[in-house]
C-alpha cells in the first residue's frame, strides 16, 4: 500500500477500502494450523512467562484505547486472564500500582503518542514488562517496549483511524489466541478461532459492498442533533469507537453508553432528533439488546441497528455477516466507519483533516 490516493477522494475512504488486504497482512505467516495457534515472532514472551501472567493491562489513547478494550475482552475470553484497558493519558498521572505479575501492553498506530510513550517509560522505570501493539515499525513505542505484535495496517494518513483500528483488533485476537493456547484454550477452540480469522477478509469485502446503502442511511441520519451509540459487552467498545469516529469527522455530538446503563440516565435524552445506533451481536446478550431496542422505541427514538439479522424494532438495520462471537467486534465497527465518512461527506466536512485534531499527539 502506498501514499497514492488511488482514485479515492479522501484517504479515509481509501483506508476504509483497504481493510480486507490489511487484515490479510496481519494474519500472513502467523497461523500455525498444526498446533491450532499463531506464531508471534517479536513477542519475547516464552511459554513459562506467558503462564505466569496473572493480569493484563492495556494502555492507549483514542481509537487505540478502544481497540485495546476489544483486546482486553478477547484476552479474558480466550486466555482466561483478567484483562482491562485504560487510557494511557489517565494511567500515567494516577501513580498506578505496578505489579510484577501483570503484563502491560501499549497500543498505538503511530508509536509516537506522548501519553502512551510516557506510560511505557514510567512502567519500564518501575521494572514492569511492557509489550507493544504498534503499527509503525521502529517507532518510539516499538523501540521502548520489550517486544510485541506489529499491526501491519500499512500507512494510515487520514487523521481518523480506520484500517489500523481494525488491524489492531485482529492483532489482539492473535495475541489472545496465542496466550489461550499456552494456557487452557482447547485445540478445537483454537481451530474455531483460526477458521474465523481466515473468514474475516472475505466478510470485510462483503460489508464494503454495502457502501451505497450506508451512504443513503448517512444522508437520512445527518440531520441528527446528537447521536447515541449503545452496545453490551462485546458491542460496547464498538459503540465507543463508532461514536468517536462520528464526532471526529462529522462534528455531530455523539455519546457512547453501555446499553445496560441507558435506563440509569441517558434514556432522558432519547427523542426523535437523537437517534440511537445500537450494536447487536448475535451472542448470548441478543435478547437483552432487543429489550433495549424496545425501550428506545417506546420513547420515540429512531434506531439504526448493526446486527447479523434485520432487527424488527429498529427503523433501519445494517446487516453484518457473523463470524465467531469473539471476533464479531472486528466486523461490527466497519459499516460505522462508512456511516461516519458518508455523514461527514453529506455535511461537507474536511474529512482527512478534521478541525482541531492531529494524527498523532506527540506533545504533552
Ligand atoms: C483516531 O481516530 C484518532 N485520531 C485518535 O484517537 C488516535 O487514535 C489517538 O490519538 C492515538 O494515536 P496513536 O494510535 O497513534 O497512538
Amino acid at each position: 500500500e502506498s501514499y497514492d490516493m488511488g482514485g479515492h477522494d479522501t484517504y479515509m475512504h481509501k483506508e476504509i477500502s483497504e481493510q480486507a488486504d490489511a487484515v490479510d497482512r496481519v494474519l500472513r505467516g502467523r497461523i500455525d494450523d498444526r498446533f491450532a495457534t499463531v506464531h508471534l515472532g517479536g513477542l519475547n514472551l516464552d511459554a513459562r512467562e506467558a503462564r505466569a501472567v496473572r493480569r493484563v493491562k492495556i494502555l492507549g489513547c483514542g481509537s487505540a484505547y478502544h481497540a485495546g478494550q476489544i483486546g482486553a475482552q478477547m484476552i479474558e475470553e480466550l486466555a482466561r486472564i483478567p484483562a482491562d484497558a485504560e487510557p494511557a493519558s489517565e494511567f500515567r498521572y494516577r501513580n498506578p500500582v505496578v505489579d510484577p505479575d501483570t503484563l502491560y501492553i501499549a497500543v498505538s498506530q503511530s508509536g509516537e503518542t506522548y501519553d502512551t510513550l510516557a506510560a511505557v517509560q514510567e512502567l519500564k522505570r518501575k521494572g514492569a514488562r511492557v509489550l507493544g501493539v504498534v503499527n509503525v515499525v521502529g517507532s518510539a513505542i516499538a523501540r521502548e517496549t520489550d517486544g510485541g505484535v506489529y499491526v501491519h495496517a500499512g500507512p494510515e494518513v487520514c487523521v481518523v483511524s480506520t484500517k489500523c483500528f481494525t488491524n489492531t483488533a485482529v492483532a489482539f485476537a492473535l495475541l489472545a489466541l496465542h496466550l489461550g493456547r499456552i494456557r487452557d484454550l482447547s485445540v478445537a477452540d483454537g481451530r474455531r478461532i483460526i477458521d474465523g480469522l481466515r473468514r474475516l477478509p472475505g466478510q470485510i469485502e462483503e460489508i464494503l459492498r454495502g457502501e451505497e446503502r450506508i451512504a443513503k442511511l448517512a444522508a437520512a441520519y445527518a440531520d441528527a442533533k446528537s447521536m447515541m451509540f449503545v452496545g453490551r459487552v462485546r458491542g460496547f467498545p464498538v459503540a465507543r469507537e463508532a461514536s468517536l469516529k462520528l464526532k471526529e469527522v462529522s462534528y455531530i455530538h455523539a455519546e457512547a453508553y453501555p446499553a445496560s446503563e441507558l435506563k440509569h440516565g441517558p434514556l432522558a435524552l432519547i427523542e426523535p432528533a437523537v437517534p440511537t445506533v445500537a450494536i447487536v451481536p448475535g451472542d448470548d446478550l441478543l435478547e437483552k439488546n432487543r429489550a433495549t431496542l424496545e425501550e428506545i422505541k417506546a420513547r420515540s427514538g429512531r434506531i439504526l441497528a448493526v446486527a447479523h439479522v434485520e432487527q424488527e424494532k429498529a427503523d433501519d438495520t445494517i446487516v453484518v455477516p457473523a463470524n465467531e462471537p469473539e471476533l464479531d467486534p472486528v466486523l461490527l465497527g466497519i459499516p460505522l466507519q462508512l456511516l461516519a465518512y458518508h455523514t461527514a461527506l453529506a455535511l461537507g466536512r474536511d474529512i482527512d483533516k478534521p478541525r482541531n485534531l492531529a494524527k498523532s499527539v506527540t506533545v504533552e
